[in-house]
């Protein structure tokens, strides 16, 4: 495994194609979920220092923060709640481009803006979700949307 990431500037989708196999290295030949998670978590803040980066998981029918980088963050969120909650109970993205404008957001930091959260599936349930936050308006987007939903589908859960 690479000690160090490269870190390149350019277009967002330059950036992605660059940090993508990276990330493939990284998850290869290590089957611990935090160790991973935490790794994934870890890349993405460095390539595009965003505020905050990072995993919740569903355990007892609330989501539960996991490994993340940036902030300290509320650590329970239920179905239906905030961003998180309703990218879990619609079971889809969400991309919201001012958290101001979002009935509900949770401002774990009040320095966040805008804000991506993708659902992690598997057997056709929630298991989890990747939220991002940024301290811009309007930074993610459906090129975010895909290359972040290529890299959940690049982590075992099992
Ligand atoms: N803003 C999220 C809460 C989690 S923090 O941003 C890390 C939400 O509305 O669900």
């Amino acid at each position: 495994m690479a000690e160090d990431l490269t870190i390149i500037s350019g277009t967002k989708q330059e950036q992605y194609e660059t940090l993508v196999p990276q990330i493939k290295g990284l998850l290869e030949g290590e089957d611990d979920l935090v160790a991973n998670l935490a790794n994934v978590a870890a890349a993405l803040k460095e390539q595009f220092n965003w505020l905050w980066v990072g995993f919740y998981l569903v355990k007892n029918e609330e989501l539960v923060l996991g490994p993340f980088q940036g902030p300290v963050a509320c650590t329970r969120i239920k179905k239906g709640k905030g961003v998180c909650g309703s990218s879990w109970e619609q079971q889809k993205t969400l991309i919201v481009p001012d958290v101001e404008k979002f009935p509900g957001h949770i401002a774990c930091s009040s320095a966040s803006r805008s804000e991506i959260v993708i659902p992690i599936i598997r057997d056709r349930e929630v298991i989890g979700v990747l939220d991002v936050d940024s301290k811009e308006l309007n930074e993610f987007d459906t090129v975010d949307q895909n290359y972040l939903e290529q890299i959940i589908s690049l982590i075992n859960f099992s």
